[in-house]
C-alpha cells in the first residue's frame, strides 16, 4: 500500500519547510530568494516559508547568503529525511543520485520541485508515477526557459486551447554562443568558455551545444501541450556544432537569422518533436531574441500565437521559477488543496497523437555544398534535387578558385526530409562535390 502523507492544514502563520539538495548555481539562486525575499514572500502568502537545510558535497564556498547556523549540510539525508521539512527541492542535476535522492524523499511523503529536466525527460514517467503513489507534489517550472513562467502557461493559462504547435529558443548557452558569432565573429570554443564562466551551460556542455538539453525541454513542453507521454528518445536532435561563420554569413546575405529551435507541431494526427538550427527571416521577433534569452510561441486554436521572452538561465531567474513552485506548493499545505503533479495534460482525452518520423516532417532546406567550379556541377547537383521531388528556390555561388571547391548555396521550397537525406547522399557521390565539408540547415518562415 502507498503510504500518503496525511497534511493537515497548517496553523496560521507556521512556516513551510523547505530543504534544498544542491547548492551550486542554481541552488544558490534559490535560497538567496528565500532569504532575501523571505518578508516578501511571506507579506503575500500570509505564512513564512522557511529555508531548513541546504545539503551539498561543497559547503566551503561562501556564496554570500545569510543562512542560519546548521543550515548546511554534507548529508544529503538530513533533506530527505528530515520529518520537519514538506518540501525538499532537487537542484542537483544529471540522471543519478539526483534521481535516487528524488525518489527517496517522494517515498518519505516529500512535495519536491526540481530543476532537473534531464532526469523529468528521460526517467520522468518513474517519477510521476511515484508522486502520484505517494500523494505528493511535484513542481518542475525551473526546468524549462529558466524565469519564464512557461510551464504554468501551458498547464493553467492556456488549458482551455487546444495546441497547434510551440517552439522556440530554449536553449540559453547555444543563443548566447550563436549571438556572439553572429555580432561579433567569434569564435565557437571561446564564446562557450564564456557562457560557462557566466553560469549558463550545464556541467557538461555538450548537453547543450550537441541539442539535448533543448530535447530535454522540448519532451516536457510537448507532454504538457499534446497530452502525449514523455517521448524524449522520439525527438530528432542536431546542435550548433556544425555551424561555420560562412553559413552565419550566408544566412544573413539572404535575409536569415541562425538559431537553435525546439519545435514540437501538431497536425493530422502527428506530432513531430524536433530540434536543430534553424535558419528564420531576420524580421521574425524570434530572430531578435540574443544572447542568453529564451523565447516560446504557443499557438492555441482558441489564442493563436502566445510569445513568451526571458532569461532562459542563470541563478536568479531559474531561482526565481524554483520558489514559484514552493510558494504554490506551500500554499496547496497550507490550504489544504490535493497534491500537483503539473503533467495534468497527459491525461487529455481522446485519441493520443503518435509522433511523426523526421523522414516525413516538411521543410525549406539550406545546403550549402563546397563544389568545383567547373562546367555542369550546378546542373548536375539541381538534376538530383529534381530527381528527388525538391524544387530550388535560391542559388549563390562565391569566389573563384581554378580547380578549387568554392561555396554553393542552395535554398530550397517545402521538401521532405527522406526525399533531402536521398539526394544529399547521391549529391555527397559527385566527384565535383567535396565529401565532410557541406552543410544542410531547416529554414522556417514563409514560402
Ligand atoms: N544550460 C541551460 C541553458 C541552463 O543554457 O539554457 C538552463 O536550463
Amino acid at each position: 500500500m502507498a503510504k500518503k502523507q496525511n497534511r493537515n492544514i497548517k496553523e496560521d502563520k507556521k512556516p513551510v519547510k523547505v530543504g534544498i539538495l544542491g547548492f551550486g548555481t542554481v541552488g544558490s539562486g534559490t535560497a538567496r530568494i528565500l532569504v532575501e525575499n523571505r518578508e516578501l514572500l511571506e507579506g503575500r502568502l500570509g505564512f513564512p516559508i522557511a529555508l531548513k537545510k541546504i545539503a551539498d558535497l561543497n559547503i566551503r564556498k561562501d556564496r554570500g547568503i545569510a543562512l542560519g547556523k546548521g543550515v548546511l549540510t554534507t548529508d544529503a539525508l538530513q533533506v530527505t529525511d528530515d520529518p520537519d521539512i514538506d518540501i525538499v527541492v532537487e537542484l542537483i542535476g544529471g540522471l543519478g543520485a539526483a534521481k535516487e535522492l528524488m525518489l527517496r524523499a517522494i517515498r518519505n511523503g516529500k512535495h519536491v520541485v526540481t530543476a532537473n529536466k534531464a532526469l523529468l525527460a528521460e526517467r520522468g514517467r518513474e517519477i510521476f508515477a511515484a508522486a502520484r503513489k505517494y500523494g505528493v507534489s511535484l513542481g518542475f517550472e525551473a526546468s524549462v526557459g529558466g524565469g519564464i513562467p512557461i510551464i504554468k502557461a501551458l498547464g493553467e493559462g492556456l488549458i482551455a486551447n487546444r495546441i497547434n504547435y510551440v517552439y522556440g529558443i530554449v536553449n540559453g548557452t547555444s543563443n548566447y554562443i550563436l549571438t556572439k558569432m553572429t555580432d561579433e565573429g567569434m569564435e565557437f570554443s571561446k564564446v562557450l568558455k564564456e557562457a560557462q564562466e557566466l553560469g549558463y551551460a550545464e556541467a557538461d556542455p555538450t548537453l547543450d551545444v550537441g541539442g539535448a538539453d533543448s530535447a530535454h525541454k522540448l519532451t516536457i513542453l510537448a507532454s504538457l501541450a499534446f497530452g502525449i507521454p514523455l517521448s524524449y528518445k522520439s525527438v530528432y536532435t542536431e546542435g550548433i556544432t556544425g555551424i561555420t561563420p560562412a553559413d552565419i554569413a550566408f544566412a544573413s546575405e539572404l535575409g536569415f537569422k541562425i538559431k537553435l529551435l525546439a519545435i514540437a507541431k501538431a497536425a493530422d494526427g502527428q506530432v513531430e518533436l524536433r530540434v536543430h538550427p534553424t535558419m528564420l527571416p531576420k524580421d521574425y521577433l524570434i530572430s531578435k531574441v540574443d544572447g542568453v534569452m529564451n523565447a516560446i510561441y504557443v499557438n492555441g486554436r482558441e489564442t493563436g500565437d502566445t510569445l513568451y521572452y526571458g532569461r532562459g538561465a542563470g541563478d536568479m531567474p531559474t531561482g526565481s521559477a524554483v520558489v514559484s513552485d514552493i510558494a504554490d506548493i506551500a500554499q496547496r499545505i497550507t490550504g489544504g488543496a490535493p497534491p500537483k503533479s503539473g503533467l495534468a495534460a497527459v491525461k487529455t482525452a481522446g485519441t493520443p497523437l503518435g509522433i511523426r518520423p523526421m523522414d516525413e516532417v516538411e521543410s525549406m532546406y539550406y545546403f550549402r555544398f563546397a563544389a568545383l567550379d567547373r562546367p555542369k556541377v550546378l546542373s548536375r547537383i539541381s538534376g538530383v534535387l529534381g530527381e528527388n521531388n525538391i524544387s530550388i528556390a535560391s542559388v549563390i555561388q562565391k569566389g573563384r578558385k581554378e580547380g578549387e571547391a568554392v561555396p554553393l548555396v542552395i535554398l530550397t521550397h517545402k521538401a521532405k526530409e527522406k526525399n533531402v537525406r536521398k539526394a544529399i547522399r547521391k549529391i555527397e557521390g559527385l566527384r565535383a562535390v567535396v565529401t565532410g565539408k557541406n552543410c544542410l540547415i531547416r529554414v522556417e518562415g514563409e514560402e
